[in-house]
């Protein structure tokens, strides 16, 4: 299978899964390219490290999220990808983009969804004061961070924890979540049926 990886920032988590490859934790899969909105962030050079194909799309060229998507899905279509990894990709897909790619988006969120959905949901749980955080995987729809859930795990919170701190126990737990996940998905051992998620391992 052929996966893009779509990433705004550093790209711990696409460091993850190319490791993972390497590895044969993940298997008959390659990163056939990795895409950023962002020129400089760090996930363009990992994967130039790793002689993996990089696109830089800035949204400055574009009107609108629809016109940025269409060609985004123009490009993934020519790159004949069958699944879309989103690592740190900053921006909501448009319906277009999702039913151009159906139960074949994934995405991970660092936070036990539906809780604390959006951009600063490390500093969203923190401040609520909750005493378990996690991270999550699912599929991508429309929403921000909906989509049918396919991993799930937990962290403790300890009152010594600051935002960074916190982030980086989540940021382990996604570097192990992430690869399985995708694995699961790419031997086709998800199956979907409404919002629940069942693995047949
Ligand atoms: C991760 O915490 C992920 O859950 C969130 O954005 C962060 C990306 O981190 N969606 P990295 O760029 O993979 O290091």
């Amino acid at each position: 299978k052929r996966i893009a990886v779509l990433a705004s920032g550093s790209g711990s988590n696409l460091q993850a899964i190319m490791d993972a490859i390497e590895r044969r934790d993940i298997t008959n899969a390659e990163v056939a390219v990795v895409i950023s909105d962002r020129k400089n962030a760090y996930a363009l050079e990992r994967a130039r490290q790793k002689s993996i194909p990089v696109k830089h799309q800035s949204s400055k060229n574009y009107q609108s999220r629809e016109e940025y998507d269409r060609d985004l899905v123009t490009y993934l279509t020519e790159q004949q990808i069958d699944l879309v990894v989103l690592a740190g990709f900053m921006r909501l897909m448009t319906p277009h983009f999702v039913a151009a790619y159906p139960n074949r988006i994934l995405n991970i969120h660092p936070s036990l969804l539906p809780a604390f959905p959006g951009a600063h949901s490390v500093r969203d749980a923190l401040a609520y004061g909750v005493k378990v955080a996690g991270c999550t995987v699912h599929f991508v729809d429309e929403g921000m961070d909906t989509g049918p859930i396919i991993l799930q795990e937990a962290v403790p919170v300890y009152d010594s924890d600051t935002e960074e701190s916190l982030h980086e126990r989540i940021h382990e737990l996604e570097h192990r979540l992430y690869p399985r996940a995708i694995e699961l998905w790419v031997q086709d051992k998800i199956k979907i049926e409404g919002r629940r998620c069942f693995i047949n391992d």
